[in-house]
């Protein structure tokens, strides 16, 4: 009798390498991107010991081959647009770009030394005068509700709000306020009227939680981050929802990882080893504009886009799809916040 052979194959993959394989690949498949996943920590909701992530996402320099140049390169005379965060980063850029195609932009920013600066650079940059700042800190309820007025003041038709800031009073409660105390100017603009929201790719790691501020355990950065740019996006998906007969479009979307001031500041070492690798501002800035000048019909409200194109809002693995059904909750809760009446 011939003695058996055997042969036995080892293959050792450790769960955290395995892990960051299947995030890369979703998020690839996701987005169509390149996506680079930077940092160990991994997304506690795949039931891992670990408990954030970063993601990063390359310039995808195949996206950009298929835009289309006359996309945007429409005139927008006699259109309404209100940019908050628009004295850096990508909020500058949007700014820019949408007054560099005639459009009345009103900067709203929270420090009137660094907003007139950017109004007189935008005014010299693009040759358009109808560039106006108001000055506002979105963390303050009492500030976005004076803002209000002075717009209902003026009674202008609202065509086109973005927003772009960074923590849970700006980010979630900023976003909610401004949001719904402009829906009687962007009403007037109807059937054209559209808020976009710059959300982040990085919600990708986080369901929606009714635990806005995490008062539930450690508090953790990079983990709030994810939370609040998950809320825009499920908002986002319940304002199309909600107002879905009023003729307002609302979108929501994933910018790219952009060089800007707020990078710069918020993660110095990553800013550095990545530098000269990233988006600028402008590159960063393009699918907003993009939303803003596309005709309706081409949109899908609700939606979550990234690079000229709608995106999936959860990926495979995430196990985040049906948290969106807290938003109910979620917005109760910041209309009680906000101390806006019912
Ligand atoms: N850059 C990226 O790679 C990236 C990736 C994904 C998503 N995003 C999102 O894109 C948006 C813009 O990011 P960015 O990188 O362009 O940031 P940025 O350069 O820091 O710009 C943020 C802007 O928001 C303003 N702002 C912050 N807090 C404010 C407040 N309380 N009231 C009024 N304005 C306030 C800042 O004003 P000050 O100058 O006064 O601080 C600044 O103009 C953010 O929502 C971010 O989450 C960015």
């Amino acid at each position: 009798m011939q003695p058996r052979t055997s042969l036995q194959i080892h293959i050792c993959v450790s769960v955290s390498a395995l892990t960051m394989f299947l995030l890369k690949c979703a998020i690839q498949n996701a987005l169509h991107a390149e996506a680079l996943v930077w940092g160990l920590p991994l997304m506690s909701e795949l039931h891992l010991t670990v408990s954030s992530v970063c993601i990063l996402f390359q310039i995808d320099r195949e996206h950009s081959k298929n835009f289309k140049p006359e996309d945007v390169q429409t005139r927008i005379e006699g259109k309404n647009c209100v940019v908050t965060g628009a004295n850096s980063g990508i909020g500058y850029a949007t700014a820019e770009g949408l007054a560099s195609r005639g459009a009345t932009v009103y900067l709203v920013c929270r420090n009137k030394e660094r907003g007139e600066a950017a109004l007189s650079k935008i005014q010299s940059m693009t040759g358009n005068k109808s560039v106006y700042l108001e000055v506002c800190d979105l963390s303050s309820v009492s500030e976005i509700k004076s803002l209000a007025s002075r717009f209902y003041s003026k009674d202008v038709p609202v065509h086109v709000l973005t927003r772009y800031e960074l923590n849970f009073a700006v980010n979630v409660l900023g976003t909610y306020t401004t949001t719904e105390l402009m829906l009687p100017l962007l009403e007037k603009a109807a059937p054209d009227a559209r808020v976009i929201t710059v959300s982040s790719g990085g919600m990708y790691t986080a369901p929606l939680t009714k635990d806005l501020q995490f008062s539930d355990s450690n508090f953790d950065g990079v983990e709030q981050y994810a939370r609040n740019k998950r809320v825009q996006v499920a908002l986002t998906e319940k304002w199309a929802e909600m107002y879905n007969n009023e003729g307002i479009g609302f979108y929501s979307m994933h910018p790219g990882w952009a060089e800007t001031p707020g990078v710069a500041k918020s993660l110095p070492s990553f800013s550095k080893s990545f530098s000269g690798k990233l988006r600028s501002s402008e590159e960063g800035a393009d699918t907003i504009i993009w939303l803003a000048l596309q005709a309706k019909e081409k949109l899908a409200s609700g939606s979550f886009y990234f690079d000229r194109a709608e995106a999936p809002k959860h990926l495979t693995f995430a196990a985040t799809r049906d948290s969106h059904a807290a938003i109910n909750s979620i917005v109760a809760s910041l209309r009680s916040l906000s101390a806006l009446s019912l």
